[in-house]
């Protein structure tokens, strides 16, 4: 129903550009040392391991396999262009998680110099890029088919598989490929949830991680202002028996059609740049003060990139529970078959034993100032409590902010070395 909505507003919006001139694109730019893209609507159309290898960095792409089939795609950036460009040097190893809709492009999408993951490379470290499974990059399986039209076998997985199972997969082939012990970890948003059920249900993971920075963490729900996981909430446990019956086990894929509606209707000149702006805000919450606005094309090039339906109803429960509980099998019986009680247990947030550091923000609607103190009570190891200094500073400028860097990213850094530091005392 939202995704016929959604489709409707582009439909809407694309019909319209239509009469509007839609003039040639003049810039070719080469400008390489630009911070910034040097063409949106390339960006756009290019993969992120094509968007790294454009910017000249070099990139890999590493593919495992989960112990339950799922294929999964990660990429490194294994040292930097301009700075700490050695590559037979060893590095401190730095995992990124992404969030929910998106993919390691989130980390290289605003390009060399506004990108997390190249400022982190020129800043000296080995960057490896998660993808959970569903998105654009692992969207595959040994034995399932994800489009498959019976079935929705592929997509039962909600974020606690994603922690449980993608995560400690990934961390440990960065690991054994970069002959590192451990590493540190910086999440957004449901790259922050996925932790805190990786490091509380497997809490051996914590010794494989000097440090955890959390952007944007989301765990409790309780007062959460997104508009989209609102809707759900209500139907959180029984949405799946909706989608089941229309046969989607899939949500907002990114496909050709965002790609397109992306470069027809957001660019600078055309007056419906506001329209995709919203859809945006739908997703991750909206900043005029940090948000490029020209960036939209090439950020919808990438986002949405397609999650489960378990995924946001997971969330929904959180919403309305109260709590940061494993998935809710929709009923006390299955709840009883799968985890021998009624209700799904809690994730123990005091078995998290890495070093945990949180930033947020004020006015970021998925993750509320009150919801943020209380995970910071309930973790076993917090460290560090930091708000953004604006205000405004919303969900998705976490990443694509356009001072992100300055507000951000820096203080993160400066974190990791100082974490760094630490660990070989410790050695
Ligand atoms: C927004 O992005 C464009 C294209 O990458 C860039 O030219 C521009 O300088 C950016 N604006 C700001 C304020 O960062
Ligand atoms: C990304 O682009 C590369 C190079 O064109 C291609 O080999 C790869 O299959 C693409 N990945 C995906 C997930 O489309």
């Amino acid at each position: 129903m939202l995704r016929g909505g959604l489709l409707v507003v582009i439909a809407t919006c694309v019909a319209l550009t239509a009469a509007v001139e839609t003039d040639s694109i003049k810039e070719l730019l080469k400008n390489f040392d630009s911070r910034y893209s040097t063409n949106v609507f390339e960006d756009a159309t290019l993969n992120a391991t094509e968007l790294i290898r454009k910017y000249r960095y070099p990139v890999e792409v590493h593919t495992v396999t989960t112990e339950d089939g799922y294929i999964l795609e990660m990429h490194r950036i294994p040292h930097g262009r301009d700075a700490n460009n050695n590559p037979n040097q060893k590095r401190p190893v730095v995992f990124l998680m992404h969030g929910l809709l998106s993919s390691s492009a989130d980390m290289v999408i605003m390009g060399p110099g506004s990108g997390l993951a190249y400022i982190l490379a020129e800043e000296g470290f080995d960057v490896w890029m998660g993808n959970a499974r569903g998105n654009t990059y692992s969207r595959k399986h040994v034995r399932l088919n994800p489009d498959a039209l019976l079935s929705t076998a592929y997509w039962k997985f909600s974020w606690d598989e994603i922690g449980r199972i993608d995560l400690p997969t990934m961390i440990d082939h960065a690991l054994k490929t970069s002959g590192q012990e451990r590493l540190h970890y910086i999440g957004h948003s449901q790259g922050t949830t996925t932790f805190f059920v990786l490091t509380s249900m497997r809490p051996e993971y914590n010794k494989k991680i000097i440090s955890m920075h959390a952007l944007a963490p989301v765990a409790y729900m309780a007062h959460n202002r997104n508009p989209l996981l609102m809707f759900i909430s209500p139907y959180a446990n029984n949405i799946e028996s909706i989608a089941n019956l229309v046969g989607v086990g899939e949500f907002l894929t990114n496909n050709a059609i965002y790609t397109w509606a992306g470069q027809a209707m957001c660019r600078d000149e055309v007056v419906f740049q506001p329209l995709c702006s919203n859809i945006l805000f739908l997703i991750g919450g909206w900043n005029e003060q940090e948000h490029n606005a020209t960036m939209l094309p090439a950020i919808l090039g990438h986002a949405p990139a397609g999650a489960s339906l378990r995924q946001l109803a997971h969330y929904g429960q959180g919403i309305a529970g109260k709590e940061f509980r494993r998935y809710d099998q929709g009923s006390r019986l299955s709840n009883y078959r799968t985890y021998g009680s009624f209700k799904p247990p809690r994730y123990d947030l005091s078995k998290i034993t890495t070093p945990v550091f949180l930033h947020y923000s004020d006015s970021d609607p998925l993750a509320h100032v009150n919801d943020v103190d209380r995970l910071f009570r309930e973790l076993g190891r917090p460290i560090g409590k930091f708000r953004v200094p604006l205000a405004s500073f919303s969900h998705i400028d976490f990443l694509y902010g356009i001072n992100a860097r300055e507000l951000l990213f820096n203080r993160v850094i400066n974190l990791i070395r100082a974490m760094d530091a630490n660990a070989f005392d410790d050695a």
